[in-house]
């Protein structure tokens, strides 16, 4: 198993709000993680990159992180791309790009890295001068999954993506998740685009109030009532 998540337990300032979770992230693998408004996907998330103290394991290739810092634990290949499209504003694409890799072992591929990704995100790479809080909404999270690229991750965890994203880019954003898939990222993606989501997925766990409600193959869960109910809605009928 490339990460595997044991009873993972934190919270904020004596308040614990994810309860003892376990996932599996085989690797090549996209796995989902769904659940309402403050179920604790974030908190989880953030515990896993070492963002948050916790208790229980995060086992990357059998080697247990838990005690390491953020840092260390990125350097690993552990790395998270947060909500809300962290990029340098005043900063090119360039230098936003080159800024993400810091460490020795992703130094030294640097270029073989760049290629991929404008590869991947054409876009970026016809913008690489232009300074980052003058892209759009959507580019910005390009530049964003991009930086984490840069840090030559074996697990990239995603959370909401698609958040606030016009619907053309929400499309986009997904394509692009697909595509790194293609290129064999494993990939942790916490997503309120609950059909968008288990579509892409390989399997996927249902988080409630800080528990795992459910968890299944993404197929599967797309067709069951309680997912259906609880998270698709009318959605489900019209997509
Ligand atoms: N800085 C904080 N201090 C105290 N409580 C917090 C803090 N951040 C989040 N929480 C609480 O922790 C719980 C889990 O929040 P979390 O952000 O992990 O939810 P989420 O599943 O990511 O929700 P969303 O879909 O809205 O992003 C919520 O009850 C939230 O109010
Ligand atoms: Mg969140």
């Amino acid at each position: 198993m490339l990460l595997k998540i044991e009873d993972i337990r934190t919270g904020y300032t004596g308040i614990e709000v994810v309860h003892g979770i376990s996932l599996n992230v085989p690797a090549g693998s996209v796995i989902g993680v769904i659940g309402a408004n403050g179920a604790g996907k974030s908190a989880l998330l953030h515990a896993i990159c070492g963002l948050l103290p916790h208790t229980g394991k995060v086992l990357l290739e059998g080697e247990d992180l838990s005690s390491m810092p953020t840092y260390e634990r990125s350097r690993k290949g552990v790395i998270l791309v947060p909500e809300g499209r962290r990029v340098f504003p005043g900063l090119s694409v360039q230098d936003n790009l080159l800024s993400a890799s810091l460490h020795k072992r992703s130094r030294s591929r640097r270029e073989e890295v760049l290629a991929s990704i404008f590869q991947t995100f054409p876009r970026l790479r016809e913008r690489l001068d232009q300074a980052a809080e003058t892209l759009s909404g959507g580019e910005q999270q390009m530049l964003a999954i991009a930086r984490t690229l840069m840090g030559c991750p074996k697990v990239i965890m995603l959370d909401e993506p698609s958040a606030g994203l016009s619907p053309l880019f929400v499309q986009e954003v997904f394509r692009i998740i697909g595509e790194l898939r293609k290129i064999g990222l494993t990939i942790l993606l916490v997503e309120q685009n609950v059909h968008h989501c288990l579509q892409l997925s390989d399997y996927a766990y249902v988080l409630e109030q800080g528990k795992l409600a459910l968890e299944g193959e993404a197929k599967a869960l797309l067709s069951d009532p309680r997912v259906r109910q609880a998270y698709l809605g009318s959605a489900a009928e019209t997509a």
